[in-house]
């Protein structure tokens, strides 16, 4: 018998309780946060999809390999152990620790970038592109143009447009290039792969013109998933295997081990050229720790080397993309509007078509993460006009390409019945969605205002 049902690979030997809450409570808590569930209070949530990152459950290895920290300051075991696991992984030689992503992203794009400098990019991550503009830099989203089509079903929708990459080296001029980033999969391009293929030829051009090519590799094992089973020539290679390949043809590579490291907190920066790293390190040890720990404990970096070891199993990666694949399937055939194929952590909700009635100024995504959590008590986030909008000399809004919404699937941590509801709750919206309308900013910070805007509703 071949069973069509994808069990979760996992046995639960221990569970956390949620609390359940009525729309009437729902509406007050919401009050009290400025209709951004940023600032919601995590225990008055039922299903929280605002993030993969650092939500994941460890496994009984994984908390087993905790009590096995070593904690001393300098040359631990524990880093020892993390640091042979990323070197085998990557091929690189220099490994600097980092508490997260954007702590590795702040060293390397602090050290290679500054005003004049160009970032080319699929897609910059929000923290990416910060971190950049924080710089002075300037952060060019290079996608191919399939990537805006939400019902174009192109296998490798998060590719870098090669045309443009080469047009822009030509109108920048390569040195001042400060690198080549391909964030695998495309987070906020639709949690969209990168294939092997484009790959290749993103690293022969930065060869070519001596640019630095770095890979955001935070969800490279499932980026890994989608070229064994979409791309020519990988259908009997190890996703291990994949992600290897992809590694070799960077220079460098940037992971948040949040996502694919299978852990609540950690990451790295991991680099094949010795100047550059000892540079890196530099920076690592005045602002995030010893170059044997960064920013992490001993027993962090154990779960980090055992993490990186299982997001690669074969069940695991196939539970994890089908059941992503389940929600994001159902909420199609019910009629929600969403970006196809489904991507690899996240179901991305199209709410500029769910909602056609509301005007970019009133963020109809936003509307959309407020509707979820009062009928659902289900926690999202805006991949829109909020997060990316920016205002021109006038004041006014420039929208961003796309008014998403993203419901991240936490590893390891919801079941079938848990994608069951989340569709019955899009059921509800679907039938209300022309008595909705949109939300005003009342308050917002210079950089990443999505994270603490206020609102208030039209
Ligand atoms: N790059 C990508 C592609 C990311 O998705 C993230 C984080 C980072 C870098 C930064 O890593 O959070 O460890 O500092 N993404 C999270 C998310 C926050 O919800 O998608 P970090």
């Amino acid at each position: 018998m071949s069973p069509k049902t994808i069990i979760e690979p996992f046995k639960i030997k221990m569970v956390e309780p949620i609390r359940m809450s009525t729309e009437e409570e729902r509406l007050e808590y919401l009050e009290l946060a400025n209709f951004n569930p940023f600032l919601l209070n995590s225990d008055n949530v039922i299903i929280d999809l605002l993030t993969d990152s650092g939500t994941s459950a460890m496994s009984a290895k994984q908390w087993s390999k905790l009590m096995e920290g070593d904690e001393s300051y300098a040359g631990s075991h524990s880093w020892m152990r993390m640091e042979r696991e990323i070197k085998e992984l990557t091929g690189y030689p220099f490994i600097l620790p980092t508490h997260q992503g954007r702590a590795a992203e702040r060293i390397l794009y602090g050290h290679v970038g500054g005003a004049e400098k160009v970032f080319l990019s699929n897609t910059h991550f929000d923290t990416t592109r910060a971190n950049i503009e924080f710089t002075g830099g300037k952060a060019i989203d290079i996608p191919i143009p399939e990537n805006h089509e939400p019902d174009n079903l192109h296998p490798f929708k998060g590719n870098l447009d090669i045309s443009k990459l080469e047009a822009s080296i030509k109108e920048y001029a390569a040195e001042n290039i400060g690198a080549v980033i391909l964030t695998v999969t495309n987070n906020s391009g639709g949690g969209q792969p990168v294939s092997m293929d484009n790959a290749r030829q993103v690293a022969t051009i930065c060869k070519e013109h001596g640019i630095l090519f770095i890979l955001d590799a935070c969800r490279i094992a499932e980026n890994s998933y989608f070229i064994r089973h979409r791309e020519d020539g990988y259908g009997r290679t190890a996703y291990w295997q994949i992600a290897r390949e992809m590694f070799r043809l960077a220079d460098g590579a940037i992971m948040s081990a949040k996502k694919d490291g299978l852990v609540n907190m950690g990451g790295f920066l991991a680099l094949k050229d010795e100047k550059l790293a000892e540079a890196c390190s530099n920076l690592l040890i005045i602002t995030e720790g010893f170059a044997t720990y960064g920013g992490l404990t001993g027993r962090d970096m154990e779960a980090i080397a055992q993490g990186l070891q299982e997001v690669f199993d074969a069940d695991y990666l196939r539970y994890r993309i089908k059941s992503t694949q389940y929600l994001g399937d159902r909420l199609h055939e019910i009629g929600v509007p969403l970006i196809r194929p489904i991507g690899g952590h996240a179901v991305y909700i199209d709410a500029k078509k769910l909602y056609p009635q509301i005007p970019m100024e009133h963020y109809p995504g936003q509307a959309l993460v407020v509707e979820l959590y009062k009928k659902g008590g289900i926690r999202a986030v805006e991949i829109g006009s909020v997060m990316f909008g920016k205002y021109d000399i006038k004041n006014q809004l420039i929208p961003a390409p796309m008014e998403l919404v993203r419901l991240a699937i936490p590893r390891r941590v919801y079941t079938q019945s848990h994608a069951d509801y989340i569709i019955e709750v899009f059921q509800d919206i679907l039938a209300d969605r022309e008595n909705v309308s949109g939300y005003r900013i009342t308050k917002e910070p210079e950089f990443l205002r999505h994270f603490s805007a206020w609102f208030e509703p039209v």
